[in-house]
């Protein structure tokens, strides 16, 4: 049966809920204290960088079912299922979580709440939230309600897919009515056979960010191992080849590189770390430290191979290609070009890094490089490209495009995602992370 649903959060996660649920035929406002945003959105404008969105979210406002408010009081009374997307940002010390907009959120669905309603977490957030916002708001409400949770398994870049074709639905509920809401409010995905997983709402807090620690570690892994491939003469492309096919390791997320960015896996790698601290389990603590550490170590390789091919990089021009934090998204928090080229900046260099898209923020003045959309200008002169993300478009670049405009044709790809024998041949020098001189020069 179609629902009357709210969405309280208008990010990456709560623009998808929203538009996704309005496509399965529910009742959707969206609500988010940002006026500015929710402008954009009546326009049936997505304030970030995700395909295919802006399309759906057109469909549902065109369709009547989606309608955007800037309060939680203007909500209309007769919803009773509400969705918790907001942002759980990290706080300063990086290994906290900032949920202050989830307490924020209760206070105002305090003076709204229906009898009976529903309302269902799915922000990212540390062991017992649920627990202490259910609380917080049985404080200031007379009203029953339940509240479970059902984290997102969301992707920058692939949100639709993975909303519409879930690989796993998890829900943690300490009530059968609410699961079963959400279990027919989501039916039309079920019946895809995705699997869907009942918890406790503890567990399904720590399922989220456990899987999220994960792959970060699988990614340090493959990081780790890069290290050694380098100084044994191996190539770890083709060992994540060969070691992905055990279907018990796989071979997604063992992509070595610049290491893991992004708005998720490091907060929630770091969150997790200090939990596993704070509940006495230092070796399991010990093991996620390092993987953080593996991670910052890759600029320091491609530092060294810079300094490999140019000599001193003061004053020389280098390029960074790749702002985003990862293809196809905008989103730069936590990217692992933007902070190589601060660290090739700190070295003298003289760097700009291209974007295929605009990005997100406002490139702070402060930042001592050069933001630049236009390929061919970004290379003009450079002494060095450096291949930062993976993005499509950087994988059809030939040779033939640069070697003309280029100063001295050095390459370092931190994605492995050049084809290596065509560049050689015309003349440049390359260096890619994971590989050894040897694999590299029988690439
Ligand atoms: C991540 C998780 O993958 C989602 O399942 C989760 O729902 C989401 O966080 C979230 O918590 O909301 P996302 O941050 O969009 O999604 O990015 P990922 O696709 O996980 O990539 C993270 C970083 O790892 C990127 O910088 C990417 O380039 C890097 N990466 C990924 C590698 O270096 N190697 C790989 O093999 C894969």
């Amino acid at each position: 049966m179609p629902k009357k649903t709210s969405v309280i959060g208008l990010g990456y996660l709560g623009v998808t809920q929203a538009a996704v649920l309005a496509s399965l035929g529910h009742e959707v406002t969206g609500v988010d204290t940002d006026k500015t945003k929710i402008d954009l959105l009546r326009q049936g404008k997505v304030p970030f960088y995700e395909p295919g969105l802006e399309d759906l979210l057109n469909n549902a406002i065109g369709s009547g079912r989606l309608r955007f408010c800037d309060t939680i009081s203007e909500l209309p009374k007769e919803i009773d299922l509400h969705f918790l997307c907001v942002g759980t940002p990290a706080k300063d010390s990086g290994a906290e979580v900032d949920t202050s907009y989830l307490r924020e959120a209760m206070n105002s669905l305090a003076t709204v709440i229906a009898e009976n309603a529903t309302i269902v977490g799915r922000s990212t957030v540390p062991v017992g939230t649920a627990d202490e916002l259910e609380a917080q708001l049985s404080a200031l409400t007379s009203k029953k309600f339940d509240l479970i949770w059902n984290p997102e398994f969301l992707s920058e870049g692939t949100a639709i897919r993975n909303s519409l074709d879930p690989e796993r639905i998890v829900i943690g509920s300490n009530s059968a009515r609410a699961e079963a809401i959400l279990r027919d409010t989501y039916r039309e995905i079920i019946a895809r056979d995705v699997p869907v997983i009942s918890l406790d709402r503890r567990t399904s807090e720590l399922v989220k960010i456990a899987s999220n620690a994960f792959l970060a570690l699988k990614i340090s892994y493959i990081n780790g191992v890069a290290e050694i491939a380098e100084k044994t003469g191996a190539s770890t492309a083709q060992l994540a080849d060969a070691m992905g096919l055990d279907s018990r390791i796989g071979r997604k997320f063992l992509n070595n590189g610049l290491g893991f960015g992004g708005g998720c896996l490091p907060k929630d790698l770091a969150g997790f770390a200090k939990f596993a601290e704070e509940k006495g389990s230092s070796a399991f603590y010990q093991m996620l430290q390092s993987a953080s550490i593996i991670n910052e170590d890759r600029q320091n390789k491609v530092i060294e191979f810079a300094k490999e091919l140019l000599g001193d990089l003061a004053g020389r021009k280098i390029t960074v290609l790749g702002a985003s934090f990862k293809k196809n998204t905008d989103d730069v928090r936590n990217s692992p070009g933007l902070s190589l080229a601060k660290t090739l900046v700190g070295h003298g260099a003289a760097v700009v890094v291209h974007n295929p898209i605009p990005i997100s923020v406002k490139m702070p003045t402060e930042m001592a490089f050069n933001f630049s959309l236009d390929l061919d200008e970004a290379v003009l002169g450079s002494s060095l490209v450096i291949f930062a993300s993976d993005w499509d478009s950087y994988k059809k670049i030939s040779p033939e495009d640069f070697t003309q405009r280029v100063q001295e044709k050095n390459i370092i790809d931190a994605r492995s995602i050049i084809q290596a024998k065509e560049w050689k041949s015309f003349g440049w020098k390359i260096r890619i992370l994971g590989e050894s001189q040897e694999a590299q020069a029988n690439g």
